[in-house]
């Protein structure tokens, strides 16, 4: 069995972050969302790779490499235009050939893996497997409608959804994918939905097997997700440690300290994160936030945040909350006089002042 992870797409709903970086590379608990589903990938047993990547191809292909570090071989896919997850499917069929294969789309995140999935896959023995959670907006999905357990329907974003089943962004395919693929049109939106390809297979007297999971599952496209899935992720984070930390500092809860960050007359409540060589001084680091490396925090507090690399707040009047704020971002009080707010701010960005 081979493995396709998706990491191409516009990211259009992580903007501003996704105007430099792959929404794909967002650390969540300070590592990339792909490497969570490249490392589900090879822990379900899966060593060959294909990794389609769009216009952020050279910055994927810097994060993830050769595929050896992670176990595995990774082939890279280009796809001119982000023209649908159907699409990705089709232009990867000279490396695919004709074996089964887990398609992982590389913003998703699914608790305890595929490993189980794919076993069931093959033991079972269908053309396709699809993934399905229950989630309170199907609308934003593409949602599954079944009857005596199987799939019967496949709908792309449902004004009206018959059903609160989304599909998670895992499926398993065997060759007859190629004929739904080829045949199948663009959609409203012209892309080749991935959604048709399963009805079309549906449709063509093909098993497609839905599995519903019991686990959570994260789709990280949008900033809430994004939150979410740090959350999720360091809440089965282990306390390692105090190493960093002066005597003025306390660290509660399930706290990583990465090498070389420093802690001075701060608390860090956990579950959290500190990144390698941050400094932290005279702060407090609430729970489910996480530090990126390198960061420089000072008398701020802040909870419930995700801070990339390179970032420095300094001496913010009040609790900085439920942010996301990216690399190389400066925020501090301006100048004494004339007292006023100052903006060097990207498009799409958003600032709540107190
Ligand atoms: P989506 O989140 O559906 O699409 P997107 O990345 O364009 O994001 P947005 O809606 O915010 O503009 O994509 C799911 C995953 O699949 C994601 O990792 C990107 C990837 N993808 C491709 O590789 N090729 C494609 O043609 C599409 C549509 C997505």
């Amino acid at each position: 069995m081979k493995g396709l992870i998706l990491s191409g797409g516009k990211g259009t709903r992580l903007r501003p972050l996704t105007y430099t970086r792959a929404k794909q590379l967002v650390p969540v608990a300070n590592k990339p969302v792909l490497f969570y589903g490249v490392e589900a990938i090879v822990a379900a047993g899966i060593r060959r790779i294909g990794v389609v990547v769009g216009e952020t191809k050279d910055e994927i292909r810097e994060a993830l490499g050769d595929g050896s570090r992670f176990g595995a071989e990774f082939t890279y896919i280009e796809q001119g235009d982000p023209l649908g997850l159907a699409h990705a499917v089709l232009i990867s069929e000279p490396f695919l050939k004709r074996e089964p294969f887990v398609m992982y789309l590389g913003d998703n995140l699914i608790a305890d893996g595929i490993a189980s999935l794919v076993e069931e896959y093959r033991r079972i023995g269908c053309n396709s497997q699809i993934l399905l959670a229950k989630v309170p907006n199907p609308e934003q999905f593409g949602v599954a409608e079944l009857s005596d357990g199987t799939v019967i329907r496949l709908t792309e974003k449902p004004k009206e959804p018959r059903s609160n089943l989304a599909l998670v962004g895992v499926y398993m395919f065997d060759d007859t994918i190629w004929d739904a693929v080829k045949s199948i049109r663009p959609s409203a939106r012209n892309e080749l939905e991935i959604t048709d390809a399963i009805q079309w297979l549906i449709d063509h007297g093909r098993s497609v097997h839905p599995h519903v999971v019991s686990g959570w599952w994260k789709d990280t496209g949008k900033v809430e997700d994004m939150l979410e899935a740090n959350r999720i992720i360091l809440d089965t984070f282990l306390a390692s440690g105090a190493e960093g930390l002066d005597e003025g500092s306390r660290v509660e809860g399930k706290v990583v300290i990465e090498p070389g960050a420093q802690i001075y007359a701060s608390t860090i409540r956990g579950p959290a994160i500190i990144g390698a060589g941050t400094e932290i001084r005279a702060a407090f680091v609430g729970p489910y936030t996480s530090i990126g490396p390198g960061c420089r925090i000072e008398r701020c507090e802040i909870e419930n945040s995700i801070v990339l690399e390179g970032s420095a707040l300094e001496r913010i009047p009040g609790r900085i909350a439920d942010s996301l704020i990216g690399k190389h971002v400066r925020i501090h009080p301006g100048a004494e006089r004339p007292r006023v707010h100052r903006f060097l701010v990207s498009d799409n960005s958003e600032i709540g002042i107190l």
